[in-house]
Formats: structure tokens, sequence, C-alpha cells
């Protein structure tokens, strides 16, 4: 029997007991088979394959670029090494724009072997993580900066600092909860309110640059390998590299961090 046979896949029930029993469960992003297969050797509970490809892999400077075909083309590459991680798939910019559009490409990407999607908004998508819900499908609603609305938004800001912009996230994330999404992703918010949304949800909440409140971690894997795209990496990355002589290492230790709540620190997070 192969190794991937022989290991267990950890499930939406699994994120879902680690939330209730206060475990900190982690993810990274993969795009290819190697990385995908060390990933989840090395423990690391949910592989994402992210629109983020757009820019480590592609070179762009957003994520608007990559499509369908490349997304589910990067997925299949991560399903053929992984070893029993938890597969997230991203829906790229417009796949989910139409009710049907988003249905006929969830499709797609379940076909090809996520385990779950996730798709970018606030209340506007609550009706498409109904309508993927109700079919089977788990939804991961990505929230706070949301990298497929950067025009909209002007640029790499924190959102939620203003009263008015908190109180509307905080009633955001109650509605998709409530609208059926099994997941919620939390990018560059206060530690404070990514605190509030992961004590008043039931639902897994996973945080980038949001803190160390939140129920899960995530990184782009090349941010924790340092070899970030970026001039300047955010200040919510660590690179896991400076203190390991491995990438196994470097990834072990990033889980070891976040289990024991050491990443990401104060000085990672929002105030
Ligand atoms: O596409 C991606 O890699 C993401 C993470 C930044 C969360 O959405």
């Amino acid at each position: 029997m192969s190794t991937k046979a022989n290991k267990k896949s950890v499930t939406l029930t699994d994120l879902k007991n680690f939330k209730e029993t206060s475990e900190k469960f982690t993810c990274l992003t993969a795009y290819e088979s190697t990385m995908a297969s060390v990933i989840s050797e090395c423990g690391v509970d949910v592989i994402l394959v992210g629109d983020s490809l757009g820019m480590v892999i592609q070179g762009h400077d957003s994520t608007l670029p990559v499509t369908m075909d490349q997304l589910i083309y990067h997925l299949e590459c991560v399903v053929n090494g992984n070893k029993g991680s938890h597969i997230m798939a991203d829906m790229p910019f417009m796949s989910y724009s139409t009710d049907d559009l988003g249905l006929e490409n969830a499709k797609r990407l379940m076909q090809a072997g996520a385990n779950s999607v996730k798709i970018e908004g606030g209340e506007w998508i609550s009706k498409m993580a109904q309508v993927l819900s109700d079919r089977g499908i788990p939804v991961c609603a990505h929230m706070g900066l949301t990298p497929q609305t950067i025009n909209r938004i002007g640029g790499h800001h924190v959102q939620g600092r203003d009263p008015s912009q908190k109180e509307k996230i905080i009633n955001e994330a109650i509605s998709l909860e409530n609208a059926g999404a099994s997941m919620l992703l939390l990018e560059c918010v206060p530690g404070e309110l990514a605190k509030l949304i992961t004590e008043e949800l039931k639902i897994p909440v996973i945080g980038i640059g949001a803190g160390v409140h939140t129920d899960g971690q995530i990184m782009v894997v090349h941010d924790l390998l340092g070899i970030s795209c970026l001039e300047k990496p955010p200040k919510f990355v660590k690179n896991f590299m400076e203190d390991s002589s491995s990438i196994p290492e470097a990834i072990k230790n990033y889980v070891t961090d976040v289990k024991n709540r050491n990443f990401p620190s104060k000085h990672h997070t929002f105030s």
C-alpha cells in the first residue's frame, strides 16, 4: 500500500475539533507536487492552492490574471503530492460572479481533488456560500484584505481599523457563518478584531496578519522560506529559514511555533 493510502486525511470535522479543543492548526500554500508532499509530511493540516500563484509562480503583480484552468493544473499537481492534508482550492477572480458560474467552477475544483473551496468578499458572497454549501461543497470565506478586490481597496492596507469598518466585518462574518460557510479566513485585520470574530463564530477561523488568536494560521510558503517576491515582506511574515537548516525543518518549526502560540508574535500583529 502507498503511504498516501495509509495516511488518514484531515477533514473539516478535524478542523472543527481543533477549534473546540483550542488546539491551533496550520495551513500553508502549495502549488506543486513535491512541496505539497513535504508540507503534508511535516504535519501541516491544510494546503491552500491559492491564487497567490499569480504572484509567486507567474510573476504578476496581483492575483487577478489567474484562470480556472491554471488553478486546476496546480491543484492537480498538489493533489498528486499530498500525503493527507486537507486541500483547499481558491476560486479565481470572477469565477464565482454568478451562481451558475460559481457552481460549475466549484464542481471542477472538487472533481480535481479539492476538499473545500475559498471565495473572497463580504456580504455579497453569502448567497454563493449558501448555494455551494447546500450542494455539499465546504466553503471558506476570505475577508478583511481581499486581494481580488485590490483595485477597489486601493492597496494592501489593514482592514477594520475604523469603528464602522470593524462593525461591518463582524456583521458580515456572522452572516457568512449563517449562510453556511464552513470556515472563515481573515487577512490583515487588527489582532483584537480577529480575536472577537474567532470567539463569536462556531466555524474555524484562519488568520494571516490577524494575530495569534485565530483558530488556525496560514502563510504563503515562499514567505515562510524567505523568498518573498515583494521587495519588503509584510509585517506579518516570518522567514522560518533564518533558524533552520532545511526546508522541512523550517516548515516543522512553523507548525511547532503555531501550535505553541509563539507565532505570530506581537511583532507580526496589527494593533
Ligand atoms: O491565495 C492565497 O495564497 C491566499 C492566502 C494569502 C491566504 O489567499
